[in-house]
């Protein structure tokens, strides 16, 4: 029977990582793989993570079951992490998902069960794995105008106009902050546009928040979804605990339905408890009680954000390095709209040859696309991986 299966495409990021580690050469550079590296190249565990596992070590007695939707009191810090005073929590209702790309995929079936005709507008471009999660839960995807290659920011004109075929209770997907790929962010005055929009045509948001902390600092990555969240009386947010706390591999997410009342509240929440069981039964634990004993703690908490702080900082230096130093390899702006995105992701305009010429002869490992991982960058690189961009994409 499952010779019928034929074989998938393989995954380009997994072939990329496998290519990279089989490369023999001392000065290769990792621009694909999404993951926040440190000076030295590595994905280090958090000491607040660290400090948090080792409470748990001692002081955890059971491991049984909790409830399908995990543990509450982590859908509550979560809930005040993301939204802090934006919604009530009898309008919240929350599931602890595998990672962000649980949250996702439950946020897409909880909108599938309550109306199996919406479609998911989606930017162009978005994460690859949007439209892939998207088709998976049975929706339409429909795709709005959003980077504008020429200034390296927002097509405002062309989100709005597309926008306007979004069709009551369809899904309007937002990146959170630090958009995946363009590091094109929406400002203030966007979100509060697109709130005007969604509540005019009825759609809601569906807001992926994979990046908190990596943008601005937590608060001001936060401020949209918040805006959201008090002006619309539904918004649905898939959260990742993956870079923000380090903890890729433990699969920490969050989906939050936000419902225009109570009853309404408990139906949500009834629904993500089945949606949890009919596909993992319980999500995983450790990481989500990681999160929660940081976010509870006082010094814990403090010493999270100061170290998330250090990532944010690094990133942004590393973007302003590189725009820098590619002025002065190519000797104009070309690439100066690196220094005003935000998070570890910017497209540089190469196209699947040059992408191909930077691997082999710089040893230049990004995606097709022509995405980087900014965090993939030691500061000692940064001169070099300039003139490789430069001469290649002259
Ligand atoms: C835009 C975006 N959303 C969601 C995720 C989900 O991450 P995870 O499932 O590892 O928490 C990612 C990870 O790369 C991402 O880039």
């Amino acid at each position: 029977m499952l010779h019928a299966l034929g074989s998938a495409a393989p995954d380009p990021i997994i072939r990329l990582m496998q290519d990279f580690a089989a490369d023999p050469r001392a000065d290769k550079v990792d621009l694909g793989v999404g993951m926040y590296r440190d000076g030295e190249g590595r994905t280090p565990v958090m000491a607040a993570v660290r400090a948090a596992e080792a409470r748990l070590l001692a002081a955890q007695e059971t491991k049984g079951y909790l409830g399908l939707a995990g543990d509450p009191a982590f859908h509550a810090g979560m809930r005040d992490l993301l939204l802090g005073t934006a919604a009530a929590a009898e309008r919240v209702a929350a599931a602890g998902t595998p990672g962000g790309t649980g949250a996702l995929r439950q946020a897409l079936e909880l909108v599938r069960r309550a109306n199996p005709g919406a479609r998911v507008w989606l930017s162009a471009p978005t994460w690859p794995n949007h439209p892939a999660l998207v088709r998976a839960a049975g929706l339409a995807p429909a795709t709005y105008r959003y980077y504008d290659a020429a200034s390296g920011g927002i097509d405002r004109a062309g989100m709005r106009a597309d926008l306007e075929g979004a069709a009551l209770g369809d899904v309007v997907l937002l990146h959170g902050c630090c958009h995946n790929p363009t590091g094109a962010d929406l400002m203030p005055g966007d979100w509060a546009d697109l709130a005007v929009m969604c509540e005019r045509r009825g759609a809601v948001p569906l807001i992926d928040m994979a990046y908190l902390g990596f943008a601005e600092g937590i608060d001001a990555d936060a401020a949209g979804l918040r805006l959201m969240a008090a002006s619309l009386p539904e918004v649905l947010i898939a959260a990742s605990g993956s870079k923000s706390f380090g903890l890729y591999r433990e699969r920490v997410g969050c989906v939050l339905a936000i419902c225009e009342s109570a009853p309404v509240r408990d139906a949500a929440a009834a629904m993500l408890a089945t949606l949890n069981r009919e596909s993992y039964a319980f999500p995983p634990d450790h990481g989500a009680r990681v999160v929660t004993t940081i976010l509870a703690d006082a010094a814990l908490r403090a010493d999270w954000a100061a170290e998330l702080e250090a990532m944010r900082a690094r990133l942004a230096r590393l973007r302003q390095g590189l725009a820098e130093a590619l002025r002065d390899a190519a000797g104009s702006d070309r690439f100066g709209s690196l220094a005003a995105q935000r998070g570890m992701f910017s497209l540089i305009g190469a196209d699947p040859d040059q992408v191909e010429r930077l691997r082999a002869t710089h040893g230049l490992y990004l995606i097709g696309d022509g995405r980087i991982n900014l965090a993939g960058l030691r500061e000692a690189d940064i001169p070099r991986v300039a003139r490789a961009i430069a001469a290649e994409l002259a």
